[in-house]
């Protein structure tokens, strides 16, 4: 949630162009970075700001799990760890890695679980958690599949119907940018005419986490959401409020109305507290989901024998969602503060460092996932089945790390899951015949062909389907 997507993002456009000193080279290959003396090869931390890491990154990635695991960036000032297994046990030990510094992201998202560790972090979580998993989320499901439809039956084309019959969307401005947000409003139980504020709300926030400059908007724009919330939660206190079925029938409470209900230690949750579980489950739900429904649709669409399988077989949307998020996570990854000293693969790390651990490179270790380059839906060391916390293998096979693991595992895979499968369904009802608008699509400067997804999700998707198909 820190290395937050807009950043990631406006990361890698200012790094396009910002240092000519690595050429661009064919995906996979990565520039020749120098030799120690024992012929370990030497690693620049200035690619890590070049416009050929963010289109080309997993060959350096190996490069460093393969050679220095956990790397001491000393022009950025941070350590990098890069294999599953390490992160994967750094995640684990909450008492040893903090996660956001203090301060980073609570001015914004005021007073989250994210910085908490421990018991204390656990209560915070379950608060509003139980009601994204198991038999809650079952209840949402209807809601997700109306919500999808109704925009598809509304979505903006871009060109209508040509002579060849076809007609072109972009996915993103289409669907998938908003979808998401859709989708957590009307959970959490904001009436539908605060979407417009709610989109405000999120894309304030989340810039406001990305720098200096936009820190003042994204404060006042959870401002703006406490002042609204408050109103919410006045009223729901009184009158709770619930989500339907097609048919009108209530299904669930919403999760303001849960959280109104909601008490620790015999006192009901204070406006400010459910005001910042909100701000979090609006800030965590929104990017990631978009960037996971078009990098699925992008890799499918370039791998057309697995999209050929999947339209005969509707069970393996699921596989095709973990194995996109293996392949190419809206997440890079997550920071991390050590709390003592350590020594870690050799490399001394002072306390107080900051760590990335690098979820992008995990998710590419071949000491876990072979030919991990691959996008492959049918891959027999991927678990595809109920989310993991532990990351670590069941019936012989391991879950990526998009979602994290350990206490901070994402509380809103399942529903984001739910969403890209449900989403994914409705829209290939809607365009069963749908391909990629290749003279539309951004080219890769080497191969020219469409360009790969990179270090950065995917803005733009083109698409063309035949009309009324
Ligand atoms: C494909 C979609 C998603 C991805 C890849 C993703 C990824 C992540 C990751 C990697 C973390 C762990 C942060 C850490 O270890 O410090 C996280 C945490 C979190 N996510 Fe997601 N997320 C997604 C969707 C969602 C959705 C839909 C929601 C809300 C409905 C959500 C809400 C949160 C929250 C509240 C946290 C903080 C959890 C904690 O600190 O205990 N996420 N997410």
């Amino acid at each position: 949630m820190t290395e937050s997507p807009e950043a990631l993002r406006d990361q890698a456009l200012l790094n396009v162009g910002a240092t000519s000193k690595f050429a661009p080279l064919p995906l996979g290959e990565a520039a020749d970075m120098g030799q120690a003396a024992d012929g370990t090869p030497l690693f620049d931390p200035q690619i890590f700001d070049s416009s050929e890491f963010a289109r080309n990154p997993y060959p350096y990635y190996r490069l460093l799990r393969d050679h220095h695991p956990v790397y001491h960036d000393k022009l950025h000032n941070a350590y990098y760890v890069t294999r599953f297994a390490d992160i994967t046990e750094c995640y684990f030990d909450d008492a040893g890695f903090n996660t956001i510094p203090k301060g980073s992201s609570s001015g914004v998202l005021g007073n989250t679980q994210l910085e908490l560790s421990g018991v204390e972090h656990r209560r915070r979580r379950n608060l509003y958690g139980q009601h994204l998993v198991g038999k809650s989320l079952t209840h949402r499901v209807p809601s997700i599949k109306r919500l999808a439809r109704e925009m598809i039956d509304n979505w903006s084309i871009e060109s209508a119907p040509g002579s060849d019959g076809r007609t072109t969307i972009e996915l993103g401005a289409a669907f998938a940018n908003e979808f998401p947000i859709r989708v957590v409003c009307e959970v959490l139980g904001f009436p539908p005419e605060a979407r417009g504020d709610f989109y405000y709300w999120y894309n304030s926030m989340m810039s406001g986490l990305g720098g200096s400059a936009t820190h003042k908007q994204g404060v006042e724009a959870r401002q703006h959401l406490e002042d609204y919330v408050g109103q919410l939660v006045a009223e729901r206190r009184v009158t709770p409020t619930w989500l339907h079925d097609d048919d009108g029938n209530p299904i669930s409470k919403d999760i303001i109305t849960k959280l109104c209900e909601t008490k620790v230690d015999g006192d009901y949750l204070s406006t400010e507290e459910i005001t910042s579980n909100i701000a979090l489950v609006v800030g965590g739900g929104g990017e990631t989901t978009r960037g996971a429904i078009m990098h699925l649709w992008y890799l499918l669409l370039t791998h057309p024998e697995q999209f050929a399988a999947l339209k005969n077989d509707d069970s393996l949307w699921d596989q095709a969602f973990h194995e996109t998020l293996r392949h190419s996570t809206p997440i890079g990854g997550q920071p991390r503060h050590n709390t003592h000293d350590l020594s870690l693969h050799g490399v001394d790390i002072p306390a107080g460092s900051l760590i990335n651990m690098v979820d992008f490179s995990a998710n590419h270790d071949e000491r876990i996932f072979s030919e991990p380059e691959a996008f492959n839906i049918f891959r027999d060391d991927l678990y595809s089945g109920k989310i993991l916390r532990s990351g670590y293998a069941k019936e012989g096979r391991c879950s990526h790390m998009a979602f994290g693991v350990g206490p901070h595992l994402c509380p809103g895979a399942w529903i984001s899951q739910q969403e890209a499968v449900e989403g994914s369904k409705a829209l290939l009802a809607a365009m069963p015949d749908v391909a990629l608008d290749l003279d539309k699509m951004q080219r890769d400067s080497i191969s020219g062909e469409p360009r790969d997804i990179g270090i950065s999700s995917i803005r733009e998707l083109w698409l063309t389907f035949a009309d009324g198909s």
